[in-house]
C-alpha cells in the first residue's frame, strides 16, 4: 500500500510558556517531533510531510533530514486545514496517517495495526476510552455502536459530554478520498476551525466503512501542552525504558530513578544503582557495575568492569575488568585496555591507558600513550597545553611516575623508568633510567623560627 504519513506541527503551544517551539520541547533528550517523526520512519512510508507554522524555522533546522518533506501552514485555522496544507505533496497515496508531533510515545505496532485496519478504502480512527476525556473530542455511536462522528469538546452536547470514548487525533485517510473530503470542511462551529475530524460524518455520509483501533495504554497517545504534561510523559518513558532494561538482565536498583537519553545497549547481569543518567549511544556488556550517581554518553563499557559512584564518562572506551571511580572524568578519546584502574579525582582526555595500568589520585592525563602495567602517582599532570598547541606524552610499559610530577609534552617516559615525586620532566627519559628534577633539599640546624614583634 502507498503509505503516506502527515505529521501535525504547526501549533504555538502557548501553555508551554517558552521561546522553544513546543514540538522541539524534549523527552528523554530528544524533541517531541523526532519520536513522532522515527515512529513514522518505521512504517517505511512512501513519504513524511510534517506540517509546520509557528518556529517553522527552528524546528524544520533541527530536525531536517532527506526524507521529510516540510509543509508550510501559515496561519493554524484547524487540523483539517493543517493536514489540507499537505495534500498537493501526496499523490499517489492509498492511505494518508495523520500523526500529532506532540504526541511522542506513540508505538509502532499500534500504528500498523490501524493502518493494517484502515487499509485503503476505509477511514481508521485511534480511538481511547478514558477517565476523564475532558478536553478530547468524542465518538459519538448509534444504537448499534456503530461511529457516526467525532464532536469536539466545545460543541459537544452535554449528553455528549458523557461520552468516555475521545479522539486521540491519530487517523487513517482513504487515499482516494481525502483532497474531496477536506475540500468540503467548514468552519462553522465553535472555534471557527476546520476540523479533521468532521471527515467521520463525511465517511459515515458516503458509506465509506470507519475503522476504529485502540492504543495498548492510555498513555501512549497522550500529548504535552504544558510542562506538566511533558514531565508526566518523560516519566512514562522512562519507566517503559526501566522495563525493557529488566527485561534484558539489568538488575535496577530503583526503576524510578534510571534516565535513559538515546540508545542503550545492555549485556547480562548489569547492576545499576540509583540516580545513573545515560546519554546518547552507550553500549554495555556483561556483568558490569554502575554504582550511584554517574552520568554515561556516548561509551563503551566491556564486561565485567565497574564504575565506581560520581564518575563522569563521555566518548570513553572502557576495556574488560576496569575499575573507574569514585569520581572520576572520562572525557572523549579516553580508552582504557583491560584491567585499567582510574582512581578518584582523574580526569582523562584523548588518552589510551594500556593494560593493567593504573592512575589512583588526583591526576590529570590528556593526550596521552601510556603502556602496560604504568603506575601514575597521585597528582600528576600532562601538561599537554602550551597555549596554542596540544602536545603529547608517552609513557611506555612498566613506567613508574612519582607523585606530583609535571610531565611537560611532547615527552616520553621510557620502559621501566621512574620519574622522582615533585619532578618536572622536560626531556625525555630512556629506559631502565631514574629521572629526577627537583632542587636538592638543605637542612639548616637551629633555624629559630621569626618572633611576633
Ligand atoms: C484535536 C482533535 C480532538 C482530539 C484532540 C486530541 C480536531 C478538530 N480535534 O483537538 O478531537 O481529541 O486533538 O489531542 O482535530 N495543529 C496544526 N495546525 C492547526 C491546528 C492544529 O498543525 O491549524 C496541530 C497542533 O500543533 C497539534 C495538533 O495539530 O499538534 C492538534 O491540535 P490541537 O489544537 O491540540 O487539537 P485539539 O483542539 O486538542
Ligand atoms: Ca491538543
Amino acid at each position: 500500500m502507498n503509505l503516506h504519513v502527515v505529521i501535525l506541527a504547526a501549533g504555538q503551544g502557548t501553555r508551554m510558556r517558552s521561546s522553544l517551539p513546543k514540538v522541539l520541547h524534549p523527552v528523554a533528550g530528544k524533541p517531541m517531533l523526532g519520536h513522532v517523526i522515527d515512529c513514522a520512519r518505521a512504517l517505511s512510508p512512501e513519504r513524511i510531510h510534517v506540517v509546520i507554522g509557528h518556529g517553522a524555522e527552528q524546528v524544520q533546522q533541527q530536525l531536517d533530514a532527506a526524507d521529510l518533506n516540510w509543509v508550510m501552514q501559515h496561519e493554524q485555522l484547524g487540523t483539517g486545514h493543517a493536514v489540507a496544507q499537505a495534500l498537493p505533496d501526496t499523490a499517489g497515496a492509498e492511505q494518508i496517517l495523520v500523526l500529532y508531533g506532540d504526541v511522542p510515545l506513540l508505538q509502532v505496532a499500534t500504528l500498523e495495526h490501524l493502518s493494517r485496519q484502515a487499509g485503503a478504502q476505509a477511514l481508521g480512527l485511534l480511538t481511547v476510552n478514558m477517565q476523564d476525556p475532558t478536553g478530547y473530542g468524542r465518538i459519538v455511536r448509534d444504537a448499534a455502536e456503530r461511529v457516526m462522528a467525532i464532536v469536539e469538546q466545545k460543541d459537544a452536547s452535554p449528553e455528549q459530554l458523557l461520552i468516555n470514548e475521545g479522539n486521540t487525533g491519530i487517523m487513517a485517510l482513504p487515499g482516494g478520498r481525502a483532497a474531496a473530503w477536506l475540500g468540503s470542511l467548514s468552519n462553522q462551529n465553535a472555534q471557527g476551525e476546520y476540523y479533521l475530524t468532521d471527515v467521520v460524518a463525511l465517511a459515515v455520509a458516503e458509506a465509506v466503512p470507519v475503522e476504529v483501533a485502540q492504543p495498548t495504554s492510555e498513555q501512549e497517545v497522550m500529548g504535552a501542552n504544558n510542562r506538566v504534561q511533558l514531565a508526566v510523559l518523560e516519566r512514562e518513558y522512562q519507566a517503559r525504558q526501566a522495563l525493557r532494561l529488566m527485561t534484558a538482565g539489568v538488575t535496577l536498583a530503583d526503576p524510578a530513578r534510571v534516565d535513559v537519553r538515546g540508545e542503550l545497549v545492555v549485556g547480562r547481569d548489569i547492576s545499576v544503582d540509583i540516580n545513573v543518567v545515560f546519554e546518547g549511544k552507550v553500549s554495555i556488556a556483561d556483568n558490569v557495575i554502575i554504582e550511584a550517581n554517574c552520568v554515561i554518553r556516548d561509551s563503551v563499557i566491556a564486561a565485567g568492569s565497574h564504575i565506581k559512584a560520581f564518575s563522569h564518562l563521555e566518548q570513553a572506551q572502557v576495556g574488560e575488568d576496569c575499575e573507574v571511580g569514585p569520581y572520576a572524568r572520562l572525557r572523549p578519546g579516553t580508552c582504557l585496555a583491560r584491567g585499567a584502574k582510574i582512581g578518584n579525582f582523574v580526569e582523562t582526555k584523548k588518552a589510551n591507558i594500556g593494560e593493567g595500568s593504573k592512575v589512583n589520585h588526583l591526576s590529570y592525563i590528556g593526550d596521552a600513550e601510556v603502556g602496560s602495567n604504568v603506575n601514575i602517582g597521585a597528582g600528576t599532570i600532562t601538561c599537554n597545553y602550551d597555549g596554542v598547541n596540544k602536545h603529547k606524552t608517552r609513557i611506555e610499559d612498566a613506567a613508574f611516575i612519582g607523585t606530583n610530577s609535571a610531565l611537560v609534552a611532547p615527552v616520553t617516559v621510557g620502559a621501566r623508568s621512574t620519574t622522582a615525586a615533585g619532578s618536572t620532566i622536560t626531556m625525555d627519559v630512556p629506559a631502565d633510567s631514574l629521572a629526577v628534577s627537583r632542587a636538592r633539599q638543605r637542612n639548616i640546624s637551629g633555624w629559630k623560627r621569626p618572633q611576633k614583634k
